[in-house]
C-alpha cells in the first residue's frame, strides 16, 4: 500500500461524512491534445486527485455515502502492450490496494456501474457544468435510471455541486499538505535567489526563465506552477507579461513572478531587483515602499484576522509613500476613498494557495463578510507598485514595476513565511548579486 494512502482515504471519509448520504461522482481531467497526436503535458483535476493522489488520466472516483460508505475507483485496464508505448498504469486491481479504494474497475464498465449505484440514491454530488461532455455522459445515467421508475427505482431528486464541501476543505492544509508546500516553496525559493546571481545586462528574459525551468526539474518539481512571468523594465508595468523575449538593459529592474508544482502543491514567489546589482535611487524609494507595504500585510496575517486584513495593511503603507512620493495627491483617506491608487497599485494583495496557484475557498462568507484567517489556511502576500509613463507621474518613477510576493501559512501563534529563503532586502539583494 502507497503509504500516503490513508491520508487520502481520510479525505473521502470526510466528505462522505458532509455528504450524509447519496453518490458523488468525480472524474479526473482530460488529456489535451496540442497539435495532431502530441499532447501537452498531463495535469489530473485537483480535486480528484485530492481525494485519491491518483495521478493516471481516464479515472473517475465514486463515492457512495450511508450506512455504509463505499470509494470506488474506475481508472485505465493494466495493459501490457500499450505501456510498452505509454509507461506504466496501475490497473483496477493494484490501484485498489495501493491506493485504499473498496472497490476498483476498469473505465469499461462505468457506463454499466454507475447508473445501477445511482438508483435510489436522494442526492447526486457533482460538479455540473465544469465539463460538458461527463455533464452529457451524467445525464445519461440520469436518464437511464429514470426508465426504471415502473421498477420502483428512484433518480436523485437533488444534485449538488460536490466543489462546496471540497472547497472547504481544502482550505484547511493538513501537516502533510504543509510539508509539501514548504518543499515547493523552498524550490522556488533557491530557484529566485540562483536566479538573481545569473541575471546580466544584455541576457534575455527568456534565459532567466530556462534557470527557473531548469531549478524546478532538478529539483524535483514536476512542472512551473504557472507561466513564469520574467519582465525586465518597462514588461513589469504588464502584470501578466509572459512574453519573456526582450533583452535585460542596465539600469532596469527585473520582475520574476515564477514559482513549481511538487506533487501537486504551488509555490508562488514574486522578486524584483536590478538588473546590475544596484538600485538606482528612486527605485530603492519604490522598492523599500513595497517592502515595508508586503512586511505590514505579512505581520497581519495571522488567526482571528479577516481575509482583508493584509491588503488594508499594505494599502496603508502604500497610500501614504504614494502620497509622499508626489504620486497621489490629497489625504490618506481621500487617495483611499477615490481609489486613484489604482493608477499604480491595481491588484489586490493575494490570494488562497493550495493545489491550484489562485486555490479554491471562499473569500468572503454568505453574509458578505470576509473570510476569518484561521490555522492550515495558505495564502499570498504580493503587494506592488507600477509606474507607467503619463503626465502626472514624476518622471524618475516612469517604467518602474515591482511586486513581492511570499506564501504564507496562518499558524495557531501567527504565520510562517513558507518561502522566507528567497532574498528581498535591498542589502541582501545587492550583496547576494555582487560577484568577484
Ligand atoms: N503568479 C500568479 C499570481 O501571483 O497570482
Ligand atoms: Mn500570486
Ligand atoms: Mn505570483
Amino acid at each position: 500500500m502507497n503509504m500516503h494512502s490513508i491520508e487520502f482515504k481520510q479525505r473521502r471519509d470526510a466528505l462522505m461524512a458532509r455528504m450524509g448520504e447519496g453518490i458523488a461522482i468525480i472524474p479526473t481531467a482530460p488529456e489535451v491534445t496540442r497539435n495532431r497526436d502530441s499532447h501537452y503535458p498531463y495535469r489530473f483535476d485537483s480535486y480528484f486527485y485530492y481525494l485519491t493522489g491518483f495521478t493516471e488520466p481516464e479515472s473517475v472516483l465514486v463515492l457512495i455515502a450511508g450506512e455504509e460508505n463505499k470509494s470506488i475507483l474506475f481508472c485505465r485496464d493494466k495493459d501490457v502492450e500499450r505501456e510498452i508505448w505509454d509507461g506504466f498504469r496501475f490497473g483496477p486491481d493494484a490501484a485498489k490496494t495501493e491506493f485504499s479504494f473498496d472497490a476498483a474497475y476498469t473505465m469499461r464498465e462505468l457506463d454499466k456501474m454507475v447508473p445501477q449505484w445511482m438508483g435510489n440514491q436522494s442526492t447526486l454530488f457533482y460538479s455540473l457544468g465544469a465539463d460538458t461532455m461527463w455533464d452529457t455522459r451524467v445525464t445519461h445515467w440520469l436518464n437511464t435510471v429514470k426508465t426504471q421508475t415502473r421498477a420502483g427505482v428512484s433518480a436523485p431528486a437533488s444534485i449538488v455541486d460536490v466543489r462546496q464541501h471540497l472547497d472547504a476543505m481544502r482550505l484547511f492544509k493538513s501537516p502533510f499538505e504543509i510539508d509539501l508546500m514548504r518543499q515547493s516553496a523552498n524550490i522556488a525559493a533557491q530557484a529566485h535567489n540562483r536566479a538573481m546571481q545569473k541575471v546580466a545586462v544584455g541576457k534575455l528574459e527568456y534565459e532567466i526563465e530556462a534557470e527557473f525551468l531548469h531549478e524546478f526539474y532538478r529539483k524535483g518539481a514536476q512542472a512551473p506552477a504557472y507561466t513564469s512571468i520574467v519582465a525586465g523594465g518597462a514588461n513589469a508595468c504588464t502584470l501578466h507579461y509572459n512574453a519573456n523575449n526582450c533583452e535585460l538593459n542596465d539600469g532596469d529592474l527585473l520582475l520574476i513572478d515564477a514559482g513549481c508544482e511538487l506533487h501537486g502543491y504551488a509555490s508562488d514567489i514574486t522578486r524584483t531587483f536590478p538588473v546590475n546589482g544596484k538600485f538606482t535611487g528612486p527605485q530603492k524609494t519604490l522598492y523599500e515602499l513595497v517592502l515595508s507595504a508586503q512586511l505590514a500585510a505579512i505581520e497581519a496575517a495571522k488567526p482571528g484576522n479577516h481575509w482583508n486584513a493584509p491588503h488594508e495593511a499594505a494599502l496603508d503603507i502604500l497610500v501614504q509613500g504614494f502620497i509622499d512620493e508626489k504620486l497621489c495627491h490629497g489625504s490618506k483617506d481621500e487617495v483611499i476613498e477615490s481609489a486613484s491608487y489604482r493608477q499604480f497599485y491595481m491588484h489586490r494583495t493575494g490570494h488562497w494557495l493550495g493545489l491550484d496557484v489562485h486555490d479554491v475557498g471562499d473569500y468572503k462568507n454568505k453574509a458578505g463578510d470576509w473570510a476569518i484567517l484561521e490555522a492550515g489556511n495558505t495564502l499570498t502576500v504580493e503587494p506592488g507598485c507600477y509606474v507607467r509613463p503619463a503626465d502626472n507621474v514624476p518622471e524618475h518613477f516612469w517604467n518602474i514595476g515591482i511586486r513581492i510576493e511570499d506564501d504564507v501559512l496562518i499558524t495557531e501563534g501567527g504565520h510562517e513565511v513558507l518561502t522566507q529563503a528567497a532574498i528581498k532586502t535591498v542589502s541582501g539583494i545587492e550583496a547576494h548579486m555582487q560577484r568577484s
